[in-house]
């Protein structure tokens, strides 16, 4: 039986997130929170600094940061993906949802319905549920999407002979009609998308660490899920 269908005994830890998606997990929400900053003084810079340009540099190392976060974010999406081949069932979740499985579906709905305080008590899942592994699989595919017109427009100010490879972001804008200054504007309206998103998953693993039936922040942390108590006790009785 795979991991995401084991029913826990009480007390008993199921190991749902391997070391490598752990890592993965807070060096980019690390990176992330890093580009966002950087990202937005980039686009408004700020006019009230006192000084000479050369002695501040103010920019340039605003720039330099955002670099340095975009190159950690691309290296760990790429290794992420990776991962997603040698990994454990839940390391596949956020890039293949089971939408041609009824029963993701039974739990989609009842998710829903959890989230809009419809029902008393949500499913149990030792992986991630249906409508988080839909949230999170369109937050990486925003993420590869930053990487890519980040690394567009990275190409046209650098000219770097191995940057060259990410032409044919620059082309893709030309074939819509525009040019890099459009990369520009979908690189920003990604990162509003993805704010949204990380507004939206901060409120739900609060909530559901506090409301629901399992661990969830340590269990990123960790790597182990428990069930509560009260609910093992229920589901034990339940069995005998
Ligand atoms: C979560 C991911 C990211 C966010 C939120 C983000 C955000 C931003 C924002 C808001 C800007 C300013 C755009 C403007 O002028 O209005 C910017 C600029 C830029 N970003 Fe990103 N970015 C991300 C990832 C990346 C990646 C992976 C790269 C790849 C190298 C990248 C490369 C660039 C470049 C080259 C610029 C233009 C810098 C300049 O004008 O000199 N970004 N980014
Ligand atoms: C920029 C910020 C963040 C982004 C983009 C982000 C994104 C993600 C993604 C993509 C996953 C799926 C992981 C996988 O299956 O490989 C995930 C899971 C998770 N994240 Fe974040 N995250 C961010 C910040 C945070 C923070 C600050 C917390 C803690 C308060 C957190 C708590 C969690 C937890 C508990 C899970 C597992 C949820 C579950 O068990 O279903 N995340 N996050």
């Amino acid at each position: 039986m795979d991991m995401l269908h084991i029913r826990p005994r009480p007390g008993q830890g199921v190991y749902v997130f391997e070391f490598p998606v752990r890592i993965w997990h807070w060096t980019m929400a690390l990176a992330v929170f890093a580009l966002f900053i950087t990202g937005h003084f980039i686009g408004k810079p700020l006019h009230t600094l006192s000084g000479g340009a050369d002695d501040l540099f103010y920019l340039g190392y605003t720039i330099m940061a955002h670099y340095i976060a975009a190159f950690i974010l691309i290296i760990g999406m790429v290794c992420r993906i990776i991962w997603a081949f040698f990994g454990n069932a839940a390391s596949r979740q956020i890039f293949l949802p089971r939408v041609w499985d009824k029963d993701w579906w039974a739990d989609l709905k009842s998710d829903i319905k959890w989230y809009l305080f419809l029902s008393k008590e949500p499913r149990i899942h030792m992986g991630h549920n249906p409508l988080a592994q839909l949230g999170m699989g369109v937050c990486v595919l925003d993420i590869v999407l930053m990487c890519l017109t980040g690394l567009g427009i990275y190409q046209s100010k650098t000219g770097d002979e191995f940057f060259h490879l990410f032409r044919f972001v620059q082309d893709f804008a030309y074939w819509t009609g525009g040019n890099v200054i459009d990369l520009v504007v979908w690189h920003r309206i990604g990162m509003v998308i993805l704010v949204a998103f990380v507004i939206l998953h901060l409120y739900m693993v609060i909530r559901e660490e506090l409301m629901g039936q399992t661990t969830l922040i340590s269990t990123m942390v960790s790597g182990f899920r428990l069930v509560r108590a009260a609910k093992t006790a229920k589901e034990s009785a339940k069995r005998q």
